[in-house]
């Protein structure tokens, strides 16, 4: 996808190209860039429109990845000008001096329209609105972006259903998490939409689909001999899923406090990448082909109950500074005495035949000692020994951020004279093999799917409630009971029962690899 340097058009045909194949037949649309498009923000003075939405929408269209005859709406309550939600946006747009021209054309196509999210009238006069930029015949597709509150999503969709649909052309419509609160409440919101639009119109974003790295595992697992024969029990002993970030709620505690980490952050992002590692061979790379896998994968997995998992909550390091000497409990935004994790991790196993036995180890939370999203596949030891134990497991990392990176752990000679051995590393780290590509942000790609009619890297209803069906009753019990997390400090690796637990499941942690980092 690096199309900035080079030829433009050509580079979006090939891109449209490859990514509308797959699903063109099911949805019977094409992404012709000719057509009216309109893009709507609901929710536009939001924090994540400004912070996620328009960045993603100007870099799109700088690119010239956007149908040419597109205009986008804000609406939103709030009173405001293009221009006020341009000062809002303007930091997180990334310009650069060279680009000036082409933001000043991005804003121009800009409108902004407010109202409330209950009131039926307001959306016929968004819909009027939206209307003055569609020609009167033929056909115009509209899309919408739903960058709102739980609270207002039914009343908000009810409208659109009622008032804003596209007379000629397609609807699509782009919802963000969180899908509900546990498998019910999930269950509610899914029939709720399900009774508004058809399957095919609903995109549910999980970010993480949208990563180099996640969308690189069907490659990897599927277009290389080398690991297809190896990939299940009889080879792997344990595979680590992490996700970890070195600070804490920033002030978003209030709303982190509702969710927890399991429901931010494992329930969906970790579990998607379990189905993608974990799940069979699809049939073909059709949308519903693979997600058919992932549900099928999912089902096999019982729901966890507390002896799976080790929950834990940050305290202020007393040491460190800023944010780092405050443990989430200091944040003002937190209720006293919350026991809502921060650091969770979980152990998984998966009831079929390829994987009866292999411990799926997911980890994340937040105030940790770094970032870092990886899979881990660690190897079985090499049965027969020969080499006095010295021999350490093989292990496939596939590290999905920061630096995208695919390496191998291995054994070799020791170069030289001597017959020693070490352990060494087939290294595949982008930054070196893959210099002049620029990776695109994850809402590029998927926001550029949801044009393109490609549903791949969106979260299917009965995906979303088989997650929910394998973490709703841990959910309720840790409330129900009020767990109380173990505490760890802010910047530590968590708490330490995590570590025991990952080494009663099958997971080896040697402490002497070393690695060198080459440039
Ligand atoms: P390590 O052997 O250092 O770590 C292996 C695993 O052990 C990690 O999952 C780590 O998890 C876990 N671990 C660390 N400490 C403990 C502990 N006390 N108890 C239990 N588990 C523990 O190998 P790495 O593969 O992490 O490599 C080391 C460094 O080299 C990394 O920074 C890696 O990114 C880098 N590297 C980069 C390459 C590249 O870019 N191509 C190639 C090879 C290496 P945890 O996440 O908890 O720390
Ligand atoms: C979001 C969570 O879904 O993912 C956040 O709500 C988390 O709490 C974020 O920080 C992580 O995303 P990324 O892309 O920064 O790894």
């Amino acid at each position: 996808m690096a199309v900035r340097n080079g030829n433009a058009e050509e580079s979006l045909s090939l891109i449209r190209k490859s990514l509308r194949s797959p699903n063109m037949d099911l949805q019977g649309t094409h992404f012709d860039g000719n057509l009216p498009h309109v893009f709507i923000t609901l929710g536009a003075s939001g924090d994540l429109a400004k912070k996620k939405t328009y960045p993603t929408l100007w870099w799109l269209f700088r690119d010239c990845l956007l149908p040419n005859n597109i205009c986008f709406y804000g609406y939103a309550r709030t009173k405001m000008s293009v221009n006020d939600l341009r000062q809002k946006c303007h930091q997180y747009m990334k310009v650069k001096p060279e680009e000036k021209e082409r933001y000043e054309e991005f804003w121009k196509l800009n409108h902004y329209f407010a109202g409330n999210y209950d009131s039926r009238k307001d959306f016929e006069l968004l819909n009027q609105e939206l209307s003055r930029h569609e020609p009167n015949t033929g056909v115009a597709n509209r899309l919408f972006y739903l960058a709102l509150p739980p609270s207002v999503f039914e009343v908000v969709t009810v409208n659109l259903k009622n008032t804003c649909f596209a007379k000629r052309g397609w609807t699509r419509i782009v919802v963000e998490k969180p899908f509900g609160k546990d498998a019910q409440t999930s269950e509610a919101l899914s029939n709720h939409l399900a009774s508004l639009f058809k399957e095919e119109q609903i995109y549910r974003i999980d970010h993480y689909l949208g990563k180099e790295m996640v969308q690189n595992l069907m490659t990897l697992r599927f277009g290389n001999r080398i690991f297809s024969p190896t990939w299940n029990r009889d080879f792997i002993s344990s595979i680590l899923i992490t996700c970890k970030e070195p600070f804490g709620t920033q002030g978003r505690g209030g709303y982190f406090d509702e969710f927890g980490i399991i429901r931010d952050v494992m329930q969906n992002h970790l579990m998607q990448i379990l189905s993608l590692v974990a799940m069979e061979k699809p049939a073909s790379c059709h949308p519903d082909d693979i997600r058919n896998e992932k549900v099928k994968v999912l089902k096999c997995i019982r729901p966890l109950t507390l002896d799976d998992v080790v929950l834990g909550q940050y305290i202020g390091n007393p040491d460190g500074e800023g944010e780092a000497n405050t443990g989430y409990l200091d944040d003002p935004t937190v209720p006293k005495g919350s026991n809502t994790p921060t650091y969770c991790l979980a152990v998984l196993n998966i009831n079929n035949e390829r994987w009866d036995g292999v411990p799926f180890i997911l980890r994340c939370g937040k105030a940790l000692n770094e970032r870092k999203a990886e899979v881990r596949i660690q190897y079985q030891d090499v049965p027969g020994d020969i080499f006095d134990g010295k021999t350490k497991r093989n292990e496939l990392v596939i590290r999905v951020q920061p630096g995208e990176a695919v390496y191998i752990k291995m054994m070799t000679k020791t170069p030289g004279m001597t017959f020693d051995m070490e352990e060494t590393e087939l290294d595949l780290t982008y930054g070196n093999r893959y210099k002049s590509v620029s990776l695109p942000d994850a809402y590029e790609r998927l926001i550029l799917d949801v044009f393109c009619g490609s549903q791949m890297h969106f979260v299917r209803s009965d995906e979303l409630s088989e997650a929910w069906r394998i973490f709703t009753p841990l959910l309720h019990m840790t409330e129900k009971q009020n767990i109380k997390p173990i505490p760890y400090v802010y910047g530590s690796r968590g708490p330490q029962e995590a570590d025991e637990l990952i080494r009663k499941s099958n997971f080896k942690y040697y402490g002497s690899y070393k690695w060198i980092k080459h440039h």
